[in-house]
Order: structure tokens, then sequence, then C-alpha cells
């Protein structure tokens, strides 16, 4: 199979796209509007890692069909402010409701069920059981086709002690949730490769 993007439809190279580059990391994007509201939904267009220094993320959000931003963008652009919420495969199902679009004027800690705390840098909600979360100022945006792309500088990180040992985040303790197309998601099965020359 061969593929020319420039004669591919979008939903072809969205498909294609979402099949290959997989597992995406989810950007569980806690935000609150200028009247108040608290919003919160995932992204799976979402780089985690753009820079450590200074420590930077993207997050990719698509316009409306009537050129609108999404909730998340809207209250970034407004607020210059997000948190970010990690999603482990005991958060999932709440994660995958936050991605309905039920309006600006809901509150989707409650449609989905969700305690939340303030952040402590940033004016924004963050899930209370996520068991660790980013706080983030608007660091930069750029409009790439229709999609607003947010960066976001990490102001403040918590992380619950149950994913710590001897001090350090431990990787066998972070079982986070990769998106793959659709409704399907990947866990981690972890594994190591042997490097002979280190
Ligand atoms: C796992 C997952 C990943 C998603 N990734 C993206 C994404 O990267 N960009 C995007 O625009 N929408 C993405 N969506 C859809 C949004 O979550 C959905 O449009 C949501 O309603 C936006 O909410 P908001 O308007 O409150 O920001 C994703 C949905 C799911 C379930």
């Amino acid at each position: 199979m061969e593929i020319d993007p420039r004669q591919a439809t979008v939903d072809e190279m969205y498909r294609l796209l979402t099949t290959l580059i997989t597992p995406r990391p989810i950007g569980w994007v806690s935000t609150r509007s200028v009247d108040g509201v608290d919003n919160l939904a995932p992204y799976s267009f979402y780089m985690g890692v753009i820079e450590a220094n200074p420590p930077v993320v993207m997050v990719s959000t698509e316009r409306r069909p009537d050129g609108s931003p999404k909730d998340s963008a809207r209250n970034v652009l407004d607020t210059e402010a997000f948190g970010l919420n990690l999603v482990t495969t005991d958060l999932v199902e709440a994660m995958d409701r936050t991605s309905d679009a039920v309006g600006a004027h809901k509150d989707e800690f409650d449609l989905a069920g969700l305690d939340r705390r303030d952040a402590t840098t940033v004016d924004v909600p963050l899930v209370a059981a996520a068991k660790a979360t980013m706080e983030c100022t608007l660091y930069d945006t750029m409009e790439v086709g229709d999609h607003i792309v947010i960066f976001g500088r990490i102001e403040h990180v918590i992380v619950d002690d149950e994913l710590v040992t001897d001090g350090k985040i431990d990787v066998e303790k972070v079982d986070t949730v990769g998106r793959l197309t659709g409704s399907y998601y990947a866990k981690l099965e972890r594994f190591q490769v042997d490097r002979p020359w280190q």
C-alpha cells in the first residue's frame, strides 16, 4: 500500500496517522473559563516533551467546523493557563467520557463524576484522582491547518508518592494509557533492550 498525502482525503490521512503513530500519550487538559466553568478534555495530538529547559509541552486542538476553538483552547487563550492530568488505567473510562462535546456551560468534572482540587500556581482545576498533575502557563501558540497548537510551560508538578521509589519516579509504577485510533487504547508492557556498548 502506498499513499500520496496530496491525493488522500483528510479522513484517510487522519486514519493513517492515528493508526501508525501509536501509542500516543494523552494530554488530559483541565481549564477554567472566564465565567468560572471547569472544563476537562483529552488530547492525543499532544507532545508531552518539546524541551526540558524550559519545560514545554504541546497540545494540538482542532477548530470546530464553524472555525471556533474547542472549549479547552478557548479557555487557554483567554486565561493563559491549563492543567495536565496523568491518564492511568484506573482513569481511562472517566477520561474517555470527558471527550463528549457538551458545550462550554457544562462542567465536565461533574459529567465524568470526578472530584477536583485547585492548582497551586495557576487558576485551574485538577483531577484529584490523577497520580500526577502539571500546572502550565501559555508559552506560545501556532496555527497549523485547522488546528490551534498550544505550547505550555510547566510551572509546577505534583506526583503521588505511590509512583515514587527511593526518591525517584518509578517507571514500573507509572501505568499510563496510550491512544491508538477510535475507541482503541493501549496499556504498557515494559521491557528493556540490552545495550552491550554501555
Ligand atoms: C483519547 C482522545 C484523544 C483526543 N485527542 C484530540 C486531539 O488531539 N485534538 C483534538 O482536537 N481533539 C481530540 N479529541 C477530541 C476532544 O477530546 C473532544 O473534541 C472534546 O469534546 C473537546 O472538548 P472541549 O471542547 O471541552 O475542549 C480526543 C478525544 C479522545 C477520546
